[in-house]
């Protein structure tokens, strides 16, 4: 007898067991032709009859059959732009050296008073703006994001500036650099599966209050924005995120991360030892960028080629490669592999630098508004970073 459960099975994704090693978490998504799809909404009805299926699993048949899409994005910078020879006058370094070894030459900073908050609502609001959406209709809010304003998240702070009346779910997810993409594929998975309709997912990061300013290694790197996307439940034949993949590999932790500070002091006034403890800080960027270049060249083009296979689509589909903007020998490395040409490379991280959770909504935002990518082309894009984490998803442009 068919039952809920099994009506969702088709979209759902599921966990697979780890591929390439026991300590790396592997969770893949095939996403069913809609063929597929159809025959088993069908098949629920013609088991229990129009009339004997009750509410939720009529719910449920509606549910299968959807697909989502991507109405609308926007994204905003700071005004403050620090190019390559302001940097040099504060650390050993030169405008040759950082273009060549990253492609890199401006990126924008945030100053004073302003938050990532503030960038990520400005992003918010021109994606709702153009998808043509009213702020009322967001029912999901994903803030994706490192550099949260307040450590117990601040995704409901941006669905309070936006106003969103009616209390939408709005939460933040951790995964630097890779965040926007689990963001999307969480966007897919609540749409399918959970029944939500206009789900707004934003990249934003200001990574530059966690860098040290005195070592060249890292400062140059990075920038601050927020980029912002909202995926819509459709009709399963307009259905644009086609196929993904994503990873974790925690024993990959120590190439790059920001971790909690030791406790340096200690209470002395109670009987514990260590207690009562004192107020913790985070550590600056501390990166090996050798690794983490070994490690983005190595797995990128891997997830690329796994979720293309979940979609069922060849290197071929692909119209536009949308990487996270971390440093342009790492996008040229990975396009090389692919064999994707340098023209269907987006690429924007001259004037921004590594805007980790920003970097591919700002860049595919620029994409769109400068009539680049056009309406029904395919992109293959993938988040890669700290954890480490890294995915890809094989997405429809609108
Ligand atoms: N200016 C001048 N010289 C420099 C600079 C600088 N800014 N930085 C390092 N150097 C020097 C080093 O001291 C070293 O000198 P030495 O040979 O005398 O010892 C030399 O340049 C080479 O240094 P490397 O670190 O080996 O340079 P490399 O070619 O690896 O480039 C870089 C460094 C650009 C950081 C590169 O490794 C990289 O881009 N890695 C990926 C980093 C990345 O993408 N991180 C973000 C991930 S996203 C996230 O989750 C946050």
């Amino acid at each position: 007898m068919a039952n809920a459960s099994w009506v969702f099975t088709p979209t759902v994704p599921h966990f697979n067991k780890p591929m390439i090693s026991p300590l790396i978490s592997t969770f893949r998504s095939r996403v069913y032709p809609h063929d597929r799809i159809l025959k088993r909404v069908l098949c629920s009805s013609a088991v229990h009859g129009a009339d004997k299926v009750s509410v939720s699993e009529l719910k449920a048949s509606r549910v299968v059959g959807k697909g989502c899409k991507l109405v609308g994005c926007g994204s905003a910078v700071p005004k403050l732009e620090v190019s390559n020879d302001d940097l040099s006058k504060i650390v050993d370094t030169s405008d040759e050296w950082i273009s060549v070894r990253t492609g890199i030459r401006n990126r924008r900073v945030i100053t004073g008073k302003d938050k990532m908050t503030g960038l990520a609502v400005e992003a918010a609001q021109k994606a709702l703006e153009m998808a043509e959406v009213d702020a009322d209709d967001v029912d999901l809010l994903l803030l994706c994001t490192s550099t949260p304003d307040d450590l117990f998240g601040s995704a409901p702070q941006i669905q309070a500036a936006l106003g969103c009346k009616g209390n939408p779910l709005a939460f933040d997810i951790t995964a630097a650099c890779s965040g926007f993409v689990l963001g999307l594929v969480s966007a897919s998975c609540y749409i399918r599966g959970g029944g939500f309709k206009n789900v707004l997912v934003i990249g934003a990061d200001a990574l530059s209050r966690y860098v040290d300013w005195t070592d060249r290694g890292t400062c140059i790197l990075f920038g601050d924005a927020a980029g912002a996307v909202l995926v819509q439940a459709c009709e399963s034949e307009d259905d644009g995120v086609f196929g993904f993949d994503l990873h974790s590999d925690g024993e990959g932790y120590r190439h790059l991360h920001t971790g909690i500070k030791a406790n340096e002091e200690f209470g002395t006034n109670g009987s514990v030892v260590d207690f009562p403890p004192k107020r913790s800080s985070y550590s600056s960027i501390q990166m090996n960028g050798k690794e983490v270049f070994r490690f983005a060249c190595r797995v990128v083009p891997q997830s690329i080629e796994i979720a293309l296979e979940n979609a069922g689509l060849t290197r071929s589909s692909i119209d536009w490669l949308l990487l996270h903007q971390a440093n342009q020998r790492i996008l040229d490395a990975v396009a090389t592999r692919l064999e994707i040409p340098a023209d269907r490379v987006i690429s924007n991280l001259a004037n921004y630098g590594n805007t980790s959770a920003a970097s591919i909504p700002l860049a595919l935002d620029e994409a769109v508004r400068s009539g680049k990518v056009k309406p029904g082309q395919t992109i293959a894009t993938s988040g890669f970073g700290a954890g480490l984490t890294w995915g890809s998803a094989i997405i429809r442009w609108n």
